[in-house]
Order: structure tokens, then C-alpha cells, then sequence
């Protein structure tokens, strides 16, 4: 069996995140952003272009997302491939929650399409089917229940994945306790199993709630500001942790930590005002001018 937390790399800083921690400029100060027929795609990348070329596990095509006549999302279209890592990165209220709601059904989709394994729109499905096809969602909030141990909770989650009141407990085959097992070992909390929640740190609580996601065996991972809170060592940890998950299944991350979306990420989509900005490598859309304007050379982290 692995050990958790197998070493990653560790990697530079990149100059562009460091500057962004030393700018002292607001988002409200923001300038007019660019508009989307001027949107700048750092695309072209052999790596990128090779990776296009392979059938995408969810593509994203032209999608809008409406509030009351407010255009959270305009027109939004990417794809991610299997066993990738996208960030999702970009300024508050950029409208990164909302697509991640909008893939896994809990915001109503305005137009586009959202098409997983080539088959399914999810942008026409309800939440609880686009769950069962394996796209699962880590919501900001703890999921967690702290009356029962982190054993019970993760059996729970596993007993989830169709309906919590059809199965129980005792229904769970033992290959699922196996993978249980596996996944605890995997997410460093095996030894804790028998504990409460309760006595997990701010860390480990979240890479309890991953563990419980991945009982469900999806295919995508959908997690919202998952290292928020975390202290530099935790962040690393997840960042080791994710490097493992992708083994697993593809992953989508919105965060505004940009040394751990260098460390982990695969590439990156920088969304302003609800539209595509730029996307490439995190090297790439570090030295995008107009995403520097607008993001990282305006304090990337807020
Ligand atoms: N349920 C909602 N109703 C109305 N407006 C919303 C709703 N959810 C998000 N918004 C608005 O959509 C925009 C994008 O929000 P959000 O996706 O949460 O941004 P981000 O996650 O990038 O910070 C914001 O202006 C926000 O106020
Ligand atoms: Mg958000």
C-alpha cells in the first residue's frame, strides 16, 4: 500500500505571484477588463496542443449562466482531459464557483453545452444524476458530520453514492471497507479512524471530505477553495495529496493560492467578469500581460 504523501517537487515561486503579494492595488481599483473578443488565449503550447488532440473527459462549450438578467458566466467554453489537474483561478465574483455549479447541476445553465465522456450534458441533467455519473463536488462549507467517527463517515459516504436511505451500513460490500481502508491510509488518517471529526485539525478535516468523495469512485473532482484556511504545511500536504488523487480521477480546483496552483497544477483557466481571460500553464498566464493587469499584479490571493 502507498504511504501518504509521497514527495512532490518542490517548485519556484513564480515572479509574477511574488509581485502580486508585494502589490498593494485592489480589485476595486480594477481597469475596464479586456473584452472577449480581446480575451488573450496563451494556447500553442506542444504540451497543451498534444493534450487538445485526446478526447476530453468534460468539455465546457460556450456556456452562460443567468441571475435575474446578471451574466454570471458569458459564453464560457474549455475542456479538461483525463487525469488532469485545471485550475480555475481570477478575482472574486469572476464567476469560478458559478461554472463549478453549473457542471455539477446546481446552477441552471442559460446556453452551451457541458459534455462529460462525450455523451452527457450535464448542462440538461439533475444534480443527483450528474453525481452518479461520477462527478463529484467538494462544497466550501464542511460536509462532515461530527457525531460519528471518521470511519463511519467515510462508510457513510460510500453508502452515498445512489441514496442515503437505500442502503446501510451493513449492505456495503468488503471491497468497498477495502477501498475505505485504502482511501484512509491515502488521506494520512488511517491511525485516526476510530476518532471524532471534531479532533481533526482545519487540514485535516478537508482531506477527510476529499477521502469521502473519492469512496465514490468519480471520474471528476470538483473542489472549491480547498486549501482556504490551511496553514503553508497543510497546503503543501494537499498539494502532495492531489498529485495522488489525479491518479484517480481528473480534478478542477478554484483557488486563489497561486504557489499551490503552481505546484499542482496541470494548466490553469483565468476567468475575469464571468468570461475566459487567458489559459495555459501557470509559467504561461504569469507572464499574460492582461492577466497580470488584472489578477496577479493586483494581489493575485484576493
Ligand atoms: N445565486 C446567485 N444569485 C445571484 N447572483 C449570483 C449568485 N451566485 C453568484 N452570483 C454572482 O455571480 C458572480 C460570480 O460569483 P461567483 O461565481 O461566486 O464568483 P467567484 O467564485 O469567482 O468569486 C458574482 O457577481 C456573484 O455575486
Ligand atoms: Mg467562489
Amino acid at each position: 500500500m502507498m504511504r501518504p504523501f509521497g514527495r512532490v517537487p518542490a517548485v519556484a515561486a513564480p515572479a509574477a505571484a511574488v509581485a502580486a503579494r508585494t502589490g498593494a492595488a485592489t480589485f476595486a481599483e480594477a481597469e475596464e477588463p479586456a473584452s472577449s473578443s480581446s480575451a488573450v488565449a496563451v494556447r500553442g503550447t506542444t504540451e497543451l496542443a498534444r493534450k487538445q488532440d485526446a478526447p476530453a473527459l468534460l468539455s465546457i462549450e460556450d456556456v452562460s449562466v443567468v441571475f435575474d438578467g446578471f451574466h454570471a458566466i458569458s459564453h464560457v467554453s474549455t475542456t479538461v482531459g483525463e487525469h488532469d489537474i485545471r485550475f480555475f483561478i481570477g478575482p472574486n465574483g469572476a464567476g469560478k464557483t458559478t461554472i463549478l455549479d453549473a457542471i455539477c447541476g446546481k446552477n441552471r445553465v442559460a446556453g452551451g453545452r457541458i459534455m462529460f465522456k462525450g455523451k452527457y450534458d450535464l448542462a440538461k441533467m439533475k444534480d443527483y444524476k450528474i453525481a452518479n455519473l461520477g462527478v463529484s463536488r467538494k462544497f466550501q462549507a464542511p460536509s462532515v458530520f461530527c457525531g460519528i467517527t471518521i470511519l463511519e463517515n467515510m462508510e457513510l459516504a460510500a453508502a452515498n453514492r445512489h441514496s442515503l436511505y437505500s442502503t446501510t451500513f451493513l449492505k456495503l460490500k468488503k471491497d468497498t471497507h477495502d477501498y475505505i481502508r485504502y482511501i484512509l491510509d491515502f488521506i494520512g488518517l488511517y491511525d485516526k479512524r476510530f476518532d471524532y471529526p471534531t479532533r481533526l485539525s482545519h487540514g485535516e478535516k478537508q482531506w477527510l471530505e476529499i477521502g469521502m468523495l473519492l469512496t465514490q469512485h468519480p471520474d471528476l473532482l470538483l473542489l472549491d477553495e480547498p486549501v482556504a484556511g490551511m496553514s503553508r504545511r497543510e497546503t503543501e500536504h494537499t498539494a502532495e495529496l492531489l498529485q495522488r488523487v489525479k491518479q484517480e480521477c481528473s480534478v478542477i480546483v478554484v483557488e486563489h493560492d497561486m504557489q499551490f496552483a503552481k505546484d499542482v497544477s496541470d494548466d490553469v483557466t483565468v476567468f475575469h467578469e464571468g468570461k475566459v481571460l487567458a489559459e495555459g500553464t501557470m509559467d504561461e498566464v504569469s507572464q499574460n500581460q492582461t492577466v497580470i493587469d488584472v489578477y496577479l499584479g493586483r494581489g493575485g490571493d484576493q
